[in-house]
């Protein structure tokens, strides 16, 4: 007991118990932490050392006669420093709870966090494209499965069962097989679907057939899957003459009006005769430059006459209709157009490259 409280104790040699409620008060109103709290507990009820405790210890000190006064006096002060521990230790939490919910809340003040918008990926773009600008000379955009049948996808194109002319198209087979017990294809080019077409409609047919097609390459400038585009327009009296002028028409809204094109005579199974198309290359206009190898010229797209035999097949009378059809290489475009070099870039879905092509 400390000497100043020895000194105003009453009479009876006891201690102060009035000025010790003060002190509590005091001392509790002090308070400004949890540390704070628990070292005010420690001093006033603290199992060894609390003020309390000594105040009990006490009381064999204090006079008989004094004794139960004595003992009301220290149960009050008791309850006092009790209650006053409970009501910092609630208060104390209710501060602790608010602090913790703050840490925990969100800043509604913080700018906001821009999502990462997707764009159009290049070969879409070009797709895209290529569709509107047929859609524009009155073509209608059909498809087919990507699985498809031997018929479809070489017997009925004229590629005969064991033809070396298969050889051009790397194949993958699947287990599944057709009614004929032959293995299904993934198809290797949109062609099949021109067969779909000419079986299900009668002409004037005048459609393009864009999608997905796989053979088993895989180098810089071809991938195990690509996309193609295919054109087939059949009518009375179709000629080369119309061929030529579609595709002038399509190459230059493609890329520029000043793009020129030539044909190349070439060799593809369901066309005769069957042609290469070059277009003058866009990045030097024909000059010839490092894109083209200096030749002034890039070859984008197969076309030709639909064979009369591929028609035959498909239940319309060459003898009354003729038609075109041509196929390309959507990655090939974007490739050309988008000065990509690599095939596989296009697959990587690397952010980098899709937010560097904006048109
Ligand atoms: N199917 C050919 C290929 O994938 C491309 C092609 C060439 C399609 C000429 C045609 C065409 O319709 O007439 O190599």
């Amino acid at each position: 007991m400390a000497e100043a409280e020895r000194a105003r104790a009453p009479a009876g040699g006891g201690p102060d118990l009035q000025a010790l409620a003060r002190r509590f008060e005091e001392e509790e109103a002090a308070v400004a932490d949890r540390a704070g709290w628990e070292e005010l507990r420690l001093a006033w009820v603290g199992r060894k050392a609390g003020r309390l405790r000594a105040l009990l210890a006490g009381m064999k000190d204090v006079p008989p006669e004094e004794r139960r006064a004595y003992g009301q006096g220290v149960n009050e002060l008791k309850k006092r420093v009790e209650a006053g521990l409970a009501e910092l230790d609630a208060r104390l939490a209710r501060r602790e709870r608010e602090a913790d919910r703050r840490a925990a809340a969100v800043d509604v003040t913080l700018p906001g966090r821009r999502p990462a918008l997707g764009t159009v990926h290049p070969v879409t773009r070009v797709n895209r494209d290529m569709e509107r600008i047929f859609t524009e000379l009155g073509y209608s955009v059909a498809e087919g499965p990507l699985a498809e049948d031997d018929d479809h996808n070489f017997e009925a194109l004229n590629f005969p069962r064991d033809h070396p002319a298969r050889d051009t198209q790397d194949t993958f087979f699947l287990e599944a097989t057709d009614d004929q017990g032959r293995p299904l294809v993934l198809r290797t080019h949109t062609s099949p679907v021109q067969i779909r077409t000419m079986r299900e409609r009668t002409p004037p047919i005048r459609v393009i057939c864009p999608g997905q097609v796989f053979r088993c390459d895989n180098d810089l400038r071809h991938s195990p899957v690509f996309h193609q585009v295919e054109g087939l327009a059949i009518d009375r009296g179709i000629t080369v003459g119309d061929l030529k002028g579609t595709l002038e028409a399509f190459v230059r809204r493609l890329f520029t009006p000043d793009t020129r094109m030539r044909l190349r005579p070439s060799h593809f199974p369901f066309t005769e005769p069957s042609a290469e198309v070059d277009i003058t290359c866009p990045f030097c206009h024909g000059d010839g430059c490092a894109v083209c190898s200096d030749t002034g010229w890039m070859e984008i797209l197969g076309c030709g006459m639909v064979d009369p035999r591929v028609l035959a097949g498909c239940g319309i009378d060459p003898a009354v209709y003729s038609g075109f059809a041509f196929g390309m290489g959507c990655d090939r475009v974007a490739m050309i157009r988008y000065g990509i070099p690599n095939i596989r870039l296009l697959f990587e879905n690397d952010e980098r490259l899709l937010r560097q092509v904006t048109v």
